[in-house]
């Protein structure tokens, strides 16, 4: 038997007799010609499978073979330049390895509810595999932009005895005999790794029990999230820009097919380019007086904030120096206006909003230690992490990015519940 070849490699076949296994997407029929579009992750091609030139048996099989059907098919490729792929298959025989019967998603119009319910079939589908390729591409371009930029990968854990972002969206768990939370942010780590290696980032999952249903919030996200030792506030965002600039780029270069699919405009993506426009909380809340939005200065913007700011912007824009009060307490305040705080956020255009959240950090012992109390955090839990402020302190800053957040705004798409395989929301642990 000849070795299979993965669809997306057709290319190179032309005029070869091939054997590809994959599942059935879509059949179409015209009595004496039967067209099975057959899909394996890597592509999809359409076989064709001719009445008067094949076996009886083979053409019933290819006239009764059921959609999500696993197969084998053995053809000759044929140049095509109207497919996507730009190949066919002249289909010579056909294996059924697993029927499927009845499969639940149709090519008909099904509500989110229903969808999210079969989400492991339903990741089989066009757009929702190329959401998950594009996903792919993006995590990668992180990966990568860091690692050449001399950024050192150390993981921080998920099992975590203290908060990061505050106490309200903790997950609690039992540790053996004590209590421990679910990671919010690796950024107390990294901290102490920023120490070690001057340049570090973690990147994996985080957890926030946020009792709020909206389309920009998971309970369970990806972020990535780089710390840099000497680094300001000014140097985080020249860092973040590069960042976004590279990663976009990166992801437009591999993905263009899968945007495709998704219909979505590169152009506004093509357009992010550094220096990204930097606008102080200040002038921030101005901008949302002028547009008659009823905003009180001191408050965090909600997402009808962020999305009437974005209207003024082609590209990304970060709004900074964000008042203390609605910061985490690791925030470096403001030498000029201890009202402020030295952070940093990214939002994307198109209506999107934050996708980024960073800062420089508070570097002194006392005030830090000041804040923590502030904040009623337990000082004990946050021991070590003031060690690092003990030996050897010095000017430091980093940011997180959200890659669900990110991503919805690369493919342009309305919720970030299609941008990760299994998405865990309020009221949704399942499948
Ligand atoms: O702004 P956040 O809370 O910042 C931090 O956690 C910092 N400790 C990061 C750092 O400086 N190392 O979160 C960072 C990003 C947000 O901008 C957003 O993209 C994403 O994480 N994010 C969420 N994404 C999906 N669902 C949620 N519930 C999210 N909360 C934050
Ligand atoms: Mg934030």
């Amino acid at each position: 038997m000849i070795a299979a070849t993965r669809i997306g490699a057709l290319r190179e076949r032309i005029g070869e007799e091939v054997r590809i296994q994959g599942w059935l997407y879509n059949r179409r029929s015209s009595g004496k010609l039967e067209f099975l579009l057959v899909r394996d992750g890597s592509g999809t091609v359409q076989c064709v499978a001719v009445k008067a030139e094949l076996p009886e048996d083979v053409f019933a099989k290819c006239s009764t073979v059921t959609q999500e059907s696993s197969l084998r098919v053995t053809g000759v490729v044929r140049e095509d330049k109207r497919a996507p792929s730009g190949v066919e298959l002249s289909l010579r025989d056909l294996e059924i390895v697993g029927p499927s019967v009845d499969f639940p998603i149709t090519p008909k119009e099904h509500g989110p509810s229903f969808l999210l319910d079969q989400r492991h079939l339903w990741i089989r589908s066009q757009r929702q595999a190329a959401i998950l390729k594009v996903r792919h591409s993006l995590v990668q371009a992180c990966r990568e932009w860091l690692n050449a930029d001399g950024f050192i990968l150390a993981d921080a854990p998920i099992f975590t005895p203290s908060a990061c972002e505050g106490t309200t969206t903790l997950f609690e768990t039992q540790y053996f005999d004590e209590k421990a939370y679910l990671t919010q942010s690796g950024q107390l780590y990294n901290e102490a790794t920023a120490m070690a290696f001057g340049k570090t980032y973690c990147f994996g999952p985080t957890f926030r029990a946020e009792k709020s249903k909206t389309r920009r919030h998971l309970i369970e996200f990806w972020m990535v999230e780089p710390e840099v030792a000497f680094a300001t506030l000014d140097d985080v965002m020249g860092l973040i820009e590069r960042f976004v600039e590279g990663i976009v780029g990166r992801v437009l270069e591999e993905r263009r097919e899968e945007l495709k699919v998704l219909e979505r405009d590169v152009a506004p993506l093509e357009r992010v380019r550094a220096p990204f426009p930097r606008l102080s909380y200040d002038e921030a809340t101005r901008v949302l007086a002028q547009k008659g939005l009823p905003f009180e200065w001191g408050s965090d913007f909600g997402a009808a904030d962020e999305t009437a700011l974005t209207e003024g912007y082609d590209r990304p824009f970060f709004v900074h120096r964000f008042p203390a009060a609605v910061k985490a307490f690791y925030m470096k305040r403001d030498p000029r206006d201890d009202r402020l705080s030295l952070s940093c956020d990214l939002l994307a255009p198109e209506g999107y909003g934050e996708i980024v959240g960073g800062g420089e950090r508070e570097d002194s012992l006392e005030t830090l230690i000041a804040r923590i109390r502030e904040h009623q955090l337990p000082t004990e839990a946050f021991e070590w992490y003031l060690d690092l402020r003990r030996y050897g302190s010095v000017p430091h800053s980093g940011f997180g990015m959200g890659i669900e957040r990110t991503l919805t705004w690369l493919c342009g798409i309305e919720h970030l519940r299609e941008t990760i395989p299994f998405p865990r929301m309020l009221n949704r642990l399942r499948p």
